[in-house]
């Protein structure tokens, strides 16, 4: 997902924008409309798949595939993952990284990565979080892979991402070639880069940050977190982020009309990127990694102690690496 060159974007994009204040659903509505230069049509969106409680992991596959971006982990299913794959008698869901086994600095511990097992060429996806994976060298993501070409040919959107310490999500796209973030998008985050062409030597795609510093990690998890709530269609994709405070009554519902939700989190609008050609059907998938192509440049620039190698041999730092997923529901 992410390389160097992202991580230290991301180091100074961090540095510069700590602390700017979070727009709240309300706020958001109001300076939306008018000003905004894409409004999403109304778009009657029907429930078509709802992921949550005992049945959650029906609809999903467990991926024990090497980690493609080089993190510390083993990716386990079956019999490995019953400790770390569960849903509590509440209906909460719970992925999480091994945080009781002794492992050796630089080591592999277990971990979970999961898809779901239809895609989508498009429509509404919300994801309920109570709580998401954070400490030192954790490297969560929500995020969604399209299917039918070679990475990343078919496109990945990244939902939840982020590293470490931080505390500002990242949303981003990768594209193959020919497909720019147009920078006159209107979104409340801060626009880090316009390039959504990726490759292995240059991943960073294109990506905002959003504001708010309840929006990845500690203080996300200390409000029991939210939702996100992106659609992918042929004139964009965008993404809008509600604090569980702030959480419109047509998503509660299960009616959600985005054009009622105001200027996005983020938008990737089509204007310089054919997004049905670059964005196929796309799996949703959860994961946590550690170290990794991102979480370990960047682990020098976090507060985090030592080395993220030595991190690893450190079960306790684990602890709260978990996923805490209340629902994902699909609508078309
Ligand atoms: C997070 O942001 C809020 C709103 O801007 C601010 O009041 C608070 O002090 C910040 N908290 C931390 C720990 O930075
Ligand atoms: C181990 O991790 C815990 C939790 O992050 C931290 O408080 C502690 O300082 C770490 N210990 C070492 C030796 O790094």
């Amino acid at each position: 997902m992410f390389g160097p060159l992202a991580a230290l974007v991301l180091a100074l994009a961090t540095s510069a924008s700590a602390f700017v204040p979070h727009h709240n659903a309300h706020h958001r509505r109001h300076n939306g409309i008018g000003k905004a230069t894409y409004v999403p049509r109304s778009t009657s969106y029907k429930l078509a798949e709802r992921y949550e409680g005992k049945n959650f992991f029906d609809g999903w596959d467990f991926f024990t595939g090497s980690d493609p971006t080089h993190g510390n982990v083993n990716f386990v299913d079956g019999d490995d993952a019953s400790k770390l794959a569960y849903v509590q008698d509440d209906g909460t869901v719970v992925l999480a990284v091994d945080d009781f086994s002794d492992v050796a600095a630089g080591g592999n511990r277990n971990s979970i990565r999961i898809t779901t097992k239809k895609s989508w060429e498009r429509g509404l996806f919300i994801a309920d979080i109570y709580a998401m994976p954070h400490g030192c060298g954790v490297w969560p993501a929500y995020w969604s892979l399209g299917n039918g070409k070679d990475w990343p040919n078919a496109g990945e959107i990244d939902i939840i991402e982020g590293v470490n310490l931080n505390s500002q999500n990242q949303i981003t796209l990768h594209s193959g070639p020919g497909c720019l973030l147009d920078k006159a998008a209107d979104a409340l985050s801060n626009l880090l880069g316009t390039t959504c062409e990726s490759s292995n030597g240059n991943n960073a795609g294109c990506a905002w940050q959003q504001k708010g510093n309840n929006t990845f990690g500690h203080l996300f998890n200390m409000q029991a977190g939210g939702v996100w709530a992106h659609t992918v269609e042929s004139d964009a994709i965008s993404v809008w982020f509600f604090d569980r405070d702030n959480i419109p009554a047509d998503i509660t519902n299960q009616q959600p009309d985005p054009s009622t939700w105001g200027t996005p989190d983020a938008l990737f609008p089509n204007t310089q990127c054919d997004i049905s050609s670059h964005f196929l059907a796309q799996s949703l998938i959860f994961d946590i990694t550690l170290c990794g192509d991102w979480a370990g440049p960047a682990y020098s620039g976090s507060s985090c102690p030592g080395t993220c190698s030595q991190a690893i041999a450190n079960a306790s730092n684990f602890n709260l690496a978990k996923w805490m997923i209340g629902s994902v529901s699909v609508y078309q």
